[in-house]
């Protein structure tokens, strides 16, 4: 689908007979560090050059009008009584959003806006976050609010938690707030500092296969994984009070203690434990250049999440061991909460096309499904668009 910002300029004109400000809020990737953030680890993600633009204006009359253009729905919004929508639906992400900005800066004018975007939805690729984030960020601007990036993004993610009901760490908001062109950065979770790390991959690309699902547990099983981790730390903090999350404890020790832990919180914690520490070494990987090894990290990482953290599916399992069968592919994991969404790959350029291909066929084959390909590229986090 094409994003044009010209395009979303005149359409808002024409809806509402006034000249908007625009901004863009991107999806993200992440390339290593799943479920860690929530356990206030290390996560490793990207903004991509896939997008949500928002068009704003200040009424010129009292009411205030949101429109979602690609879904074609439009909500009038009552900024004295914002309530969740049980209906449900995307107006939710956003009225979040204006509830902790008003309990903030009472002072929002009545406005218009109207936002249309490109980034596949139920995919894995954050368009929710990106829809929190945008709004925030364009509101903060239009009403001159000045309240710092690090606040919009908690106030992003608590909309997600309260109004649409996913305990979601930090990751996603964050990304598509801080992102930074040909870039990933490596996020401490806990202390909320990161770092950019270029992200230039001479000869490879990175490819995200669609599996075109998104199984219906997803959002609960979810929030089982975190209350699952949490009664992990419990237990650790038996032998030492001083543990707060499982971010103070090596997989080491973890392992020394798997007689504690009832059913599966042990392979919960065992994955946790050990992929934070995997993100770390990952980064030392990039830091030398070693791209073989960053991606066997990845391969790692969704053996970890299919078999011990139990977030994947058939689909994406099948979509990783099949990408994995080709040497040109260095690393392919499931990315994301799980149940369905995105593979993650990195694919060398010459043989992407093949490969491509051959996947379409064998999933169609074995799903029936039609596989989608999104071939992207590192962007830069919120901004206004001049
Ligand atoms: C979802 C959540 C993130 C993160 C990932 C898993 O995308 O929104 O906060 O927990 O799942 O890594």
């Amino acid at each position: 689908m094409n994003l044009s910002y010209a395009s979303v300029r005149e359409q808002f004109r024409e809806r509402f007979g006034l000249v908007p400000v625009l901004f863009r809020a991107p999806g993200r990737i992440n390339l290593i560090g799943e479920h860690t953030d929530y356990n206030d680890g290390f996560v490793m993600p990207a903004a991509i050059d896939r997008e949500i633009v928002f068009a704003f204006a200040l009424s010129d009359d009292s009411a205030t009008v949101i429109h979602a253009a690609n879904m074609n729905e439009t909500a009038a919004v009552d900024l004295e009584h914002i309530a969740k929508d049980e209906g449900g639906g995307w107006i939710n992400y956003l009225l979040g959003v204006l509830d902790r900005l008003r309990l903030r800066q009472p002072g929002i004018a009545p406005f218009k806006c109207l936002f249309f975007g490109n980034i596949p939805t139920g995919s894995g690729l954050s368009s929710s976050a990106a829809l929190e984030c945008g709004f925030a960020y364009g509101l903060n601007a239009l009403n001159n609010l000045g309240i710092p990036a690090i606040d919009l993004i908690h106030i992003a993610q608590w909309s997600e938690h309260q109004y649409a009901g996913v305990r979601c760490g930090i990751m996603d908001q964050f990304s598509s707030m801080m992102g930074k062109k040909d870039h990933v950065f490596m996020l401490d979770c806990r202390t909320l500092g990161y770092r950019y790390f270029p992200f230039i991959l001479k000869g490879y690309e990175i490819v995200l296969f669609d599996t075109g699902v998104k199984h219906a547990l997803a959002n609960s099983e979810y929030n089982t994984r975190r209350g699952e981790c949490e009664e992990g730390v419990r237990i650790l903090q038996k032998l030492d009070p001083e543990i707060r999350s499982l971010r103070d404890v090596s997989a080491e020790t973890v392992g020394k203690y798997k007689h504690l832990f009832p059913g599966k919180v042990f392979d919960r914690v065992w994955y946790v434990t050990g992929e934070i520490e995997r993100v770390q070494a990952a980064a030392a990987d990039l830091e030398r250049g070693d791209l073989l090894a960053f991606g066997k990290k990845m391969n790692e990482t969704h053996r970890g999440l299919s078999e011990l953290y139990e977030v994947s599916c058939p689909e994406l399992d099948f979509l990783v061991n099949e990408s994995l069968a080709s040497p040109d592919v260095l690393g392919a994991r499931m990315m994301g909460g799980g149940f369905g969404g995105c593979v993650i790959a990195i694919i060398g350029s010459s043989a992407k096309r093949r490969i491509e291909e051959e996947l379409y066929e064998t999933y169609k084959r074995a799903f029936g499904i039609e596989l989608k390909t999104y071939e992207v590229a590192i962007a830069d986090g919120v901004g206004k668009i001049e």
